[in-house]
C-alpha cells in the first residue's frame, strides 16, 4: 500500500487487520489464505517507486478528480514496465480522461469496487477505447481469484453500470416525493420490504424470466404495459425542489440522526455481513 501520508498507511494498516479478523470470524474471508497470513504479505510505503517494482497489478484509490487521476496515472506510467496493469476505483471518471497521453494506455482501465466494499463483491471493469483485452482479461481472473465478482462493461460509458441502475432509481424514487404520491421512508419501504430483497438474489432480466413463463410470455404479455410506464416517468428531477428536499431530510435525520449515522452504517454491515452468509450457504 501506498500513500503520501504515512498516518493514512498506518491506519489503513490497521483497517486491514481489523477487517481481515471480521471477515475470518464471519466466515467470509474470501480465498485460501488465513487472515493472519495475509495481513503478514501487506507492506507499507510512502515511496510509489518502491510500491510497484514487479507489481502485477496496481489498484488507484486516490482523489476522485480529473486532475488528480492523470497526475498519479502519469507518475505510475513513468515507473512501470510493460507488464503492469493499472486499475483505477474511480466511481466516476471514464479512464478516457485521464490515460490517453501514457506510454502504456493500453493497460489502463478502470475496476470500480462498489461501497462497502468489504461486504458486496461486485467490480465493475471499464476499459478506455484503447485498453487492451489482455488487460481487461488480467484484472477479470485476478479478482476472480480474490473472490470478487467481475463484469466487465464491453465499452466506456458515464456512469459505469452501477451508477447509471442506481440512478435511474434515484430520479424515480424522488419524483414519487416531490409528486407527492408516497412519503421517503415508504419509497425505502418499497425498496428494503420488496424489490431490494428480490434483486439480492436475481437480477431484473431473471425476475422477468420468473415473473411469466419465461420471458419471451412476459415480453408478450407485459411490455405494452412496461412501456406506458416509462413513457409517463416524469423528466430528471432538479434534486433541488425545495418541498421534496425538505421533506427528505427531515425523514432521514428524525430516522437516522446525523450523530447517530456511524451507528447506522455499523449495523449496515451486520445487516450484509448476513445477507452474504446467506448467499454463500445457498452456492
Ligand atoms: N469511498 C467509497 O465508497 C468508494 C467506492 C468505490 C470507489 N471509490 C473511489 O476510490 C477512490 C478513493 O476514494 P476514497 O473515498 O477512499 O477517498 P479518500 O479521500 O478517503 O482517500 C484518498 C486517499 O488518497 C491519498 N492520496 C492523496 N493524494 C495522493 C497521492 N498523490 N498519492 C497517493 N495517495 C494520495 C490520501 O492521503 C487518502 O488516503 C476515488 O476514486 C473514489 O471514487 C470510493
Amino acid at each position: 500500500m501506498y500513500d503520501i501520508s504515512y498516518d493514512q498507511l498506518e491506519k489503513a494498516k490497521a483497517n486491514v487487520k481489523t477487517n481481515l479478523e471480521k471477515l475470518s470470524n464471519e466466515g467470509l474471508l474470501r480465498g485460501t489464505i488465513p487472515a493472519d497470513k495475509a495481513f503478514s504479505a501487506v507492506n507499507v510505503t510512502t515511496s510509489l517507486k518502491d510500491a510497484l517494482d514487479e507489481a502485477v497489478y496496481v489498484q488507484e484509490s486516490t482523489l476522485e478528480s480529473v486532475d488528480h487521476k492523470k497526475k498519479i496515472f502519469a507518475e505510475m506510467d513513468a515507473l512501470v514496465g510493460e507488464n503492469t496493469v493499472l486499475g483505477s476505483s474511480t466511481s466516476t471518471i471514464p479512464a478516457s480522461q485521464f490515460t490517453e497521453n501514457l506510454v502504456h494506455r493500453r493497460n489502463c482501465l478502470v475496476v470500480h469496487p462498489v461501497n462497502p466494499p468489504l461486504y458486496l463483491p461486485l467490480t465493475e471493469i471499464v476499459p478506455a477505447p484503447w485498453t487492451s483485452q489482455e488487460a481487461v482479461e488480467k484484472v477479470r481472473d485476478i479478482m476472480k481469484s480474490i473472490g470478487q465478482e467481475p463484469v466487465c462493461l464491453k465499452k466506456e460509458i458515464l456512469g459505469f453500470a452501477v451508477n447509471r441502475l442506481q440512478f435511474a432509481l434515484l430520479a424515480e424514487a424522488w419524483r414519487l416525493v416531490s409528486d407527492d404520491v408516497l412519503s421517503p421512508s415508504d419509497v425505502d419501504k418499497v425498496m428494503s420490504a420488496g424489490l431490494g430483497p428480490r434483486y439480492a438474489f436475481k437480477g431484473p432480466f431473471a425476475t422477468i424470466h420468473m415473473n411469466a413463463n419465461g420471458v419471451m410470455d412476459y415480453c408478450d404479455r407485459y411490455m405494452a404495459g412496461v412501456k406506458r410506464v416509462l413513457a409517463d416517468l416524469g423528466p430528471i428531477p432538479t434534486f433541488e425542489e425545495p418541498q421534496a428536499l425538505k421533506e427528505i431530510d427531515t425523514s432521514l435525520t428524525a430516522e437516522m440522526p446525523l450523530d447517530k449515522l456511524n451507528e447506522h452504517k455499523a449495523q449496515r454491515e451486520k445487516n450484509l455481513a448476513a445477507l452474504m452468509q446467506l448467499k454463500k450457504s445457498k452456492q
